[in-house]
């Protein structure tokens, strides 16, 4: 299916539309202003300046480690260049679980000083206050549910989430109270597909999935896997369509014959 050029700008309304018209809806993750224009030129619906850039772009193991500071720096740069996308924030690890206040306070910081859409936030009813909270300031906020990396250290691997049947009522329960608070979104990461089906069915918002099978209203994926730029992490749900770590290879060890052999610059590069 085509992009709807009659969209100007996409919304949470248009997403909701779009969920139910029974359009699917398009999110990647984005973390500068290169990729940004690339994805949002692309007609992808939703940016998400995901905090996965704390593996991503700076290499660490977790998304632990990445800051407020740091996210703000990635989140400006993507809506720079952003025309038609509706770009989405994480709220990184520590700047809300715990205290509603500091959970707005970061928000308020992302929006004003990246100029960012939306907050996406990882847990259920722990975080409910916060969710409250930020909503009552008039930030739309997407949920995230199932495998959610900030509680690594508490899950202890990164396999499928909620395959017992407490966890998974215990999933769908939150997915529900996220709606009933005003999420305008969520996203569930690998979780059974039998499952995200029977989330989406029930919640009358959009259900973006991550390994979550078809039956979703929307998928996301990390675009650096999804470009195979990132070559080592191959879960089952992820499709490549790109092979560009190996591609950029090509592209630089022939730069280096060129230099060093003096074939770069020819005398049409140069002034
Ligand atoms: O940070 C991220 O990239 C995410 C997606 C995997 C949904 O949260």
């Amino acid at each position: 299916m085509s992009i709807n050029k009659d969209v100007k700008r996409v919304t949470t309304h248009v997403i909701q539309e779009m969920k139910e018209k029974g359009e699917k809806i398009t999110m990647l993750t984005a973390y500068d202003f290169s990729m940004a224009r690339i994805l949002d030129d692309g007609g992808i619906d939703v940016l998400l300046v995901g905090d996965s850039a704390s593996n991503v772009m700076a290499g660490h193991e977790t998304t632990l480690p990445i800051t407020l500071d740091q996210m703000i720096y990635h989140a400006s740069s993507v809506v720079r260049a952003v025309k038609r996308s509706l770009v989405v924030v994480d709220l990184p690890f520590g700047s809300y679980q715990g205290n509603s206040r500091i959970a707005l306070e970061s928000t308020i910081r992302i929006m004003k000083e990246s100029g960012a859409h939306a907050v996406k936030m990882e847990g259920g009813a722990e975080i409910e206050e916060s969710i409250r909270r930020i909503l009552s300031a008039g930030v739309p906020v997407m949920g995230h549910l199932g495998l959610t990396p900030q509680s690594i250290y508490k899950f202890g691997t990164y396999t499928v989430r909620a395959k017992e049947e407490a966890e998974a009522a215990k999933l769908l329960e939150d997915a529900r109270l996220l709606q009933e608070l005003g999420c305008f979104a969520v996203v569930l990461e690998k979780i059974p597909a039998r499952l995200a089906k029977q989330v989406a069915e029930h919640l009358a918002i959009p259900v973006i999935g991550i390994g979550a099978g078809p039956d979703v209203d929307g998928q996301v994926l990390v675009t650096h896997d999804m470009l195979g730029i990132t070559k080592d992490f191959q879960p089952r749900f992820l499709r490549r369509y790109l092979e560009l770590f190996e591609e950029m290879k090509k592209a630089v060890q022939q730069y280096a014959v060129d230099v060093r052999s003096g074939g770069f610059p020819n005398e049409k590069e140069q002034y």
